[in-house]
C-alpha cells in the first residue's frame, strides 16, 4: 500500500502566516503539521509516499528531502494549480499505479494514527473507506447521508447538512477511485471535488465503508483550529527538560524544554513546549502554549498561544492569549516619548488591543 498526502492548496484562511510559508509547515507543538501525517502513514507500515505540492514545491522538499530522516521514500508531485482534491488523486495516478492507497489531507491531525482504518478497509474488501467524525459545523466539510448503516450520498459543504458528520481528510481507496476522478466534472467553484468522486462511486454501486473517529480530529483550516490542534497535541506530551531552568523559576504540569532553552525567574505552567535556544525571562507561560526556536519572552505573560521561530515579546503589561505569531515578530514597549502605539504589520494581520 502507498500513501498520497496533500501539501498544496492556497492556505488563504491562514493568512498572513501563509503569505510567507506553506500552511503545512506551520508548527503544532513545535513540529510542522505535515510531520503528523508522515508519521501516521509510516507508523501504519507504509514506506512509499507521494506528496502533492504547489507548482514550485521547493519549500516542502527542502524540509523533507527524499524522506530518509523519517524512514520513508518520498516522491513529490507538483500540482499546476489548486484544482481540487480529486485533481490531486488524478495527477498521482502514475505514482500510485494499481495499488490500494491512503489519501491523507496534510492539514488534518488525529489522535491514534490510521492503522485501524486501513485494517477496516482490508477486512471489508471495500473500494473506498471513509473516516467520519461528529462535528458542530458540518457545513464546513464533506457531509455523508447515512441510511441503514450505509453511506447513500456525500455532499461538499452543503447548506443543509444531512447529518452531523464530517468526512475527514483520511480516505482509503482501491484503483476504482481513478475511474471516479476521471469521470466527474469541476464544481461551481471550478474544482474537482473529492465528494463528487465519492458520489460517483456510490452511484456506480462500488463498495464504500466507513469508520467513525472516536478520539479527536482536527482540520487545521483556520487560526482557531491551529490553537485547538496545538491544545490537543500538547495534552498528550510527556515532560522532558533538556534546557536550563534557574532556581527562581517554577515549572509545573507537563512541560517540554528543548535543548539550549533557558528559563530565568519565570513561571511555566504546562502543558507547554519551549523550543531550542528560546529564552524566557521574568515571564509567565501558561497552559497550551508552544514557543518555537530562538525566541525571547521578557517581562511578559503568554497563554494558549503559538509563537514561531525568532520572535521577541518584551515588556507587555497585559497577558497575551489565544494568539498566533509568525516568524521574526517583535512586540516591544515604546521606550522613548511620545509613548504611542506603533504598528508595522503585514497584509491581512489581525491585532486586538484593549
Ligand atoms: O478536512 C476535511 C475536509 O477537507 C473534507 O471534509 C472535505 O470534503 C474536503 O473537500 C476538504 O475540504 P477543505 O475545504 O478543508 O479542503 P482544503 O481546500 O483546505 O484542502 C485540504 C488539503 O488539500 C490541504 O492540505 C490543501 C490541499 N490541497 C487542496 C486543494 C483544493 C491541495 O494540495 N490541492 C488542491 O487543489
Amino acid at each position: 500500500m502507498k500513501a498520497l498526502i496533500t501539501a498544496g492548496g492556497h492556505g488563504t484562511r491562514l493568512r498572513p502566516i501563509t503569505h510567507t510559508q506553506n500552511k503545512h509547515l506551520i508548527p503544532i507543538a513545535n513540529k510542522p503539521i505535515l510531520n503528523y501525517a508522515l508519521e501516521y502513514v509510516r507508523d501504519a507500515g507504509i514506506k512509499d509516499v507521494g506528496i502533492i505540492t504547489n507548482r514550485e514545491g521547493s519549500e516542502v522538499k527542502d524540509v523533507y528531502g527524499d524522506g530518509s530522516d523519517l524512514d520513508l521514500y518520498i516522491t513529490y508531485i507538483p500540482q499546476e494549480k489548486p484544482s481540487g482534491l480529486a485533481d490531486c488523486v488524478k495527477i498521482a495516478q502514475p505514482f500510485i499505479g494499481d495499488e490500494p492507497f491512503v489519501f491523507y489531507l496534510g492539514d488534518n491531525i488525529i489522535v491514534g494514527g490510521i492503522k485501524k482504518f486501513i485494517e477496516e478497509f482490508e477486512r471489508n474488501n471495500a473500494n473506498c473507506h471513509l473516516v467520519l467524525a461528529k462535528v458542530n459545523d458540518p457545513e464546513r466539510f464533506g457531509v455523508p447521508e447515512i441510511k441503514d448503516g450505509r453511506i447513500v450520498r456525500v455532499e461538499e459543504k452543503p447548506r443543509h447538512p444531512k447529518s452531523d458528520f464530517a468526512v475527514t481528510g483520511i480516505y482509503i481507496y482501491d484503483k476504482r477511485i481513478f475511474e471516479a476522478v476521471n469521470g466527474i466534472l469541476p464544481s461551481a467553484r471550478g474544482e474537482l471535488e473529492i465528494s463528487d468522486a465519492h458520489q460517483y462511486l456510490i452511484n456506480k454501486g462500488y463498495k464504500i465503508t466507513f469508520s467513525e473517529i472516536t478520539g479527536w480530529w482536527k482540520d487545521t483550516g483556520k487560526p482557531a483550529d491551529l490553537l485547538e490542534a496545538n491544545r490537543l497535541v500538547l495534552d498528550n506530551i510527556d515532560t522532558s527538560v533538556k534546557g536550563k531552568v534557574d532556581k527562581n523559576s517554577n515549572i509545573s504540569g507537563r512541560v517540554i524544554i528543548e535543548k539550549r532553552a533557558e528559563i530565568v525567574n519565570s513561571n511555566v505552567r504546562g502543558p507547554a513546549i519551549i523550543g531550542a535556544g528560546t529564552k524566557i525571562v521574568n515571564s509567565y507561560i501558561g497552559p497550551y502554549t508552544s514557543i518555537d526556536r530562538n525566541c525571547e519572552i521578557i517581562n511578559s505573560e503568554l497563554e494558549f498561544s503559538i509563537v514561531l521561530d525568532n520572535c521577541l515579546i518584551q515588556n507587555q503589561s497585559i497577558r497575551i492569549e489565544a494568539s498566533l505569531f509568525g516568524k521574526d515578530v517583535r512586540i516591544v514597549k515604546a521606550n522613548s516619548k511620545p509613548f504611542t502605539n506603533r504598528f508595522i504589520i503585514g497584509d491581512q494581520s489581525l491585532i486586538e488591543v484593549r
